[in-house]
């Protein structure tokens, strides 16, 4: 009977549509950067959500929120589901919260049903996945390899990134209550949207994640010195613009040269003293690049620390790098990747393995349980943007995928 199983769509869509509400930028999108007014008001939702779900509410060190469907057997293992409520500044309003919504209705389809299964179920909203402060940072924390260090040095700076801490009601020591020891975790999955156009284009259901990249980022500065911009002459200046325009450029050339399947970006830059007619004293930017490969990441990190040198001595500037984010490339479990396999086949949709470039929550649970992660299709590969959707049919293909999934590794 439970093969003929399927999640409450209507149900799914109206939490989808609400939670959307939370943040929303008026042109598709929302903007809930992590501890932000909205991303306080989506969590104080989810909150009220599954409460009425009648579910359990959870919530750790670390901010992580959670339903939690406990089962019959004292002492079982729980099997996480889950993804993030946060947002990157104005991003879509499917990355994250697809996965968190599929995972509640999961968990209120089993208890409708009255399923027995071995397992717990909790269906987890990490903190901060996209990295307004700290990338995976409630999944960090859960899987212990929150690094004291890292805290030294978010993103946000220190100063926006306590008072966030304190906005949610954590500290700084509350985060590393959040570790699960190993043997209280049977798994971790996840649903999430493509990003990509991999599936679009073959016009396939469901993309069954065999890896995830690893990454790695620095804070970085070029400085010069400031000039008039109209009375001093081109060849006298040390214009930290140049070195950094020339090395964003040549980054592309070296990674499209010598780096097949890795990537790297210039996410955010500033100049200072920043006018248009002073020569730039500092280019201050954030560099980040991915890697499916642990060797061509450290290969990668290398050239690209070179070539910054390099710019430097072309034009006459001082370099600073500083690492920041940094994680391994991740493997999927066989296991999972054979539960969404059978999963496919009991909802009956077609399905590819494939690896996944956007860095997700699961990653950082690989070392602890067995995790496997599925894809939905993304319309035209778009994400992180409010133009980012999913159709609500493969949406809820997603969820199906996941209930059979965790009905199998259940029961
Ligand atoms: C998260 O979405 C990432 O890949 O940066
Ligand atoms: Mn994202
Ligand atoms: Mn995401």
């Amino acid at each position: 009977m439970t093969k003929d199983l399927r999640v409450n769509a209507d149900r799914m869509l109206a939490s989808f549509n609400q939670l959307a509400l939370i943040g929303a930028t008026g042109d598709g999108g929302v903007n809930r950067p992590t501890f932000s007014e909205a991303h306080l008001a989506a969590r104080k939702w989810f909150r009220e959500e599954i409460e009425r779900s009648g579910l359990e509410f959870h919530t750790d060190g670390a901010g992580n929120h959670s339903a939690v469907l406990t089962c019959e057997r004292s002492n079982a293992p729980t099997l996480l589901l889950g993804s993030h409520l946060d947002s990157v500044p104005k991003g879509g309003r499917f990355d994250g919260a697809l996965g968190v919504m599929s995972a509640l209705e999961v968990l209120r389809t089993v208890k409708e049903n009255g399923i027995r299964l071995k397992v717990n179920l909790e269906a987890m909203d990490f903190t901060d996945e996209e990295g307004t402060h700290l990338s995976l940072f409630g999944s960090s924390a859960i899987s212990g390899h929150m690094n004291p260090e890292d805290l030294k040095k978010p993103y946000s700076g220190r100063e926006n990134f306590t008072a966030g801490l304190a906005r949610a009601g954590l500290t700084e020591e509350s985060l590393f209550t959040a570790k699960r020891p190993k043997e209280s975790l049977a798994g971790y999955l996840e649903v999430h949207i493509e990003q990509g156009k991999r599936l679009e284009r073959r016009g396939l259901n469901i993309g069954i994640v065999s890896a995830i990249v690893g990454y790695g980022s620095y804070r970085m500065s070029y400085i010069g010195r400031a000039d008039h911009a109209g009375s001093s002459a081109m060849e006298d200046r040390l214009d930290a613009g140049q070195g950094v325009a020339a090395f964003i450029l040549e980054t592309r050339q070296s990674v499209l040269t010598k780096f097949p399947n890795c990537v790297a970006n210039v996410g955010k830059l500033e100049f200072a003293p920043g006018a248009s007619n002073i020569v730039p004293a500092r280019a201050d930017f954030l560099l980040e690049f991915r890697s499916p490969n642990e060797q061509q990441l450290a290969e990668l990190d290398a050239a690209l620390m070179k070539l910054a040198h390099a710019k430097a001595e072309q034009f006459g500037l001082q370099l600073t790098a500083e690492p920041l984010g940094r994680h391994t490339p991740s493997l999927m479990s066989d296991v999972m990747q054979q539960a969404f396999k059978d999963a496919c086949d009991d909802v009956g949709l077609s399905s590819v393995v494939l690896p996944s470039g956007a860095i997700h929550d699961a990653q950082s649970l690989v070392d602890v349980c067995p995790v496997g992660m599925i894809f939905v299709p993304s319309v035209n590969g778009t994400s992180h943007s409010p133009f980012e959707i999913t159709k609500w049919e493969d949406c809820v293909n997603g969820a199906n995928v996941l209930l059979h999934a965790t009905l199998r590794l259940g029961s």
